[in-house]
């Protein structure tokens, strides 16, 4: 399977901080924020990556990274998105990388404690479709939040003002390779984004949606308080460990 990471964006929530540079660069903790994505890829097993980034610094991304020696890659993958159109719009930029593999898609503001190999490698056994994982948190209401039906997901709201599960949809999403033909299908919501919690709609309309609970902490650090919240975990039980 092969692995994106969506590290495009503004992050106008961050601002003054991302005035300058780009939210993915900024430090958790002891590390800039994108080596968590990157390691919880790699972790799973994944090493074919590509990261979507923009922006005006896209080209520190390079200078930090290079090739990836430094976590044991060959090479690292780049592509830029121009502006800010959403999260299934910064996907659609890893069409022509996928060609016909299944993807693991993480944000590139998801922070997580444990390894996701478990289900990285219950994706690959699986026919066709997508999985998601998700986390009970306190403020769904920030999220994607599942409602479910027993133990089926039947839709998934974005950002429900009453929210109807108390559980998150994280940032880490795995797909076929149907997901561009999805992606080509999406409108702009009313924030003007194509939101990746249609292409989830799209599967669970077709019955292709699998879901797992997220095992360990997980967090975003798109604001400030889930950017301080993310250094205080990881300075606490770190991140990304091996199981
Ligand atoms: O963190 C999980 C949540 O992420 C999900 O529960 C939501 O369903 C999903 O919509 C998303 O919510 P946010 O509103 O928090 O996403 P945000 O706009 O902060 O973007 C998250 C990451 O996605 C960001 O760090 C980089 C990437 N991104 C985002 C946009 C809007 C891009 O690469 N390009 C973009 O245009």
């Amino acid at each position: 399977m092969k692995g994106v990471i969506l590290a495009g964006g503004l992050g106008t929530r961050l601002y003054p901080l991302t005035k300058i540079t780009n939210k993915h660069l900024l430090p958790v903790y002891n590390k800039p924020m994108i080596y968590y994505p990157l390691q919880t890829l790699i972790n799973a097993g994944i090493k074919d990556i590509l990261i979507v980034t923009g922006g005006n610094n896209a080209g520190d991304f390079l200078r930090l990274l290079g090739n990836g020696n430094e976590f044991g890659l060959k090479h690292i993958n780049y592509t830029y998105q121009e502006g800010e159109g959403g999260i299934a719009a910064a996907l659609s930029l890893a069409e022509f990388f996928a060609d016909k593999d299944k993807i693991c898609v993480i944000l590139g503001d998801n922070i997580i404690e444990k390894n996701i190999r478990r289900a990285v490698e219950a994706f690959e056994e699986q026919r066709e479709g997508a999985k998601i994982m998700i986390k009970e948190v306190p403020d769904p209401q920030r999220f994607g939040v599942p409602i479910l039906d027993g133990d089926k997901i039947v839709k998934i709201e974005e950002k429900p003002k009453v929210p109807k599960s108390r559980y998150a949809v994280t940032g880490i999403y795995m797909y076929d390779n149907t997901v561009f033909e999805i992606i080509k299908t999406l409108k702009p919501s009313d924030r003007g984004e194509l939101e990746i919690t249609d292409v989830n709609n799209a599967y669970i309309e077709r019955g292709q949606l699998t879901w797992e609970v997220l095992d360990g902490w997980w967090t975003d650090a798109g604001t400030f308080d889930s950017l301080l919240r993310a250094s205080q975990l990881v300075a606490e039980t770190g991140a990304n460990k091996l199981d």
